[in-house]
């Protein structure tokens, strides 16, 4: 399956992408590339296409225009012979399976417990065997702060635990790529620092690929290789943390940046 895979290809492509909603263009002839192991922020005002970049990557959204690789494998269309032809479901799985995403609003699986929750996707998507996924279940909740809260349903837990068990779950499908939507956005603001430890601790101890999209801009500078700045569906900007915070080139990410920095 994975013979065309390229080891050094960039683990996420967009190649000329572009994403239509009804006929309302979001995305327009959009491409970039984020490279293994790199940690890529995506900043832009309400409305610049950030989710749906993100959706995008997990087949969440359908695809309208251009094409999108990831380690090199079309995820949704390839190119043969001139045409722009759908690549196999089969393959669509695999890749997507090496990818994870966290959502503002936690989706975990309300009839389930918090150890259900977690080894639900490794037993019934990898063919982890249980007491395998039951054991890393174990782990990854000591890991995020919770190892009391194996049995619990995610309604008796708080934002930020809900939000803490959606990472752990991501996390135990061991995924290449990390997809971190707003995850912060809808928690009350004294547990986002427990959520954002979480993740600053996934960023300084393991290589996985992060795609991130937030308003934490102490976050985004901590953690990020790179940050881009998305306006109108466009990147107008994109460059290491370190510069777009602090002698951004563009007015509009001035702009941006003075008006969210002001809020928080
Ligand atoms: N399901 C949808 N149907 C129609 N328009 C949508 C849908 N999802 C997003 N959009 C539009 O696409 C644009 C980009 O949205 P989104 O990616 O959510 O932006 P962001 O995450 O940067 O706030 C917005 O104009 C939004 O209204
Ligand atoms: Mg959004």
């Amino acid at each position: 399956m994975h013979t065309d895979a390229q080891p050094t290809a960039p683990v996420i492509e967009f190649r000329d992408v572009e994403k239509q909603f009804d006929d309302k263009t979001v995305l327009k002839d959009l491409s970039f590339t984020v490279e293994r192991g790199e940690r890529v922020t995506l900043i832009g005002p309400s409305g610049s296409g950030k989710t749906t970049i993100l959706r995008l990557v997990m087949t969440l959204a359908e695809l309208t225009g251009g094409y999108i690789f990831i380690g090199g494998e079309p995820l949704v269309y390839e190119q043969r012979n001139g045409k722009r032809v759908p690549v196999s479901k089969r393959q669509q799985k695999q890749l997507t399976t090496r990818i994870g995403m966290v959502f503002q609003q936690f989706n975990l699986f309300p009839n389930m417990t918090v150890l259900e929750n977690i080894i639900e996707a490794p037993i019934h998507v990898l063919g982890i065997a249980k007491r395998d996924a039951i054991e890393r279940a174990h782990q990854l909740l000591e890991q995020v702060g919770l190892p009391d809260k194996a049995d619990s349903h995610p309604t008796a837990l708080s934002g930020g635990q809900q939000q803490r068990v959606a990472i752990a779950r991501a996390l135990a499908m061991d995924p290449e790529i990390l997809l971190l939507d707003e995850v912060t956005s809808a928690l009350d603001p004294e547990v986002v620092v427990d959520v954002l430890q979480v993740l600053r601790d996934v960023a300084a101890t393991t290589d996985v690929t992060m795609l991130i999209v937030t308003h934490e801009m102490s976050f985004a500078r901590d953690v990020s290789h790179r940050v881009m700045m998305l306006d109108g569906g466009k990147i107008i900007e994109s460059a290491d943390p370190e510069t777009i915070f602090t002698n951004p080139s563009h007015e509009r990410t001035q702009q941006f940046l003075s008006a969210v920095l002001r809020d928080a």
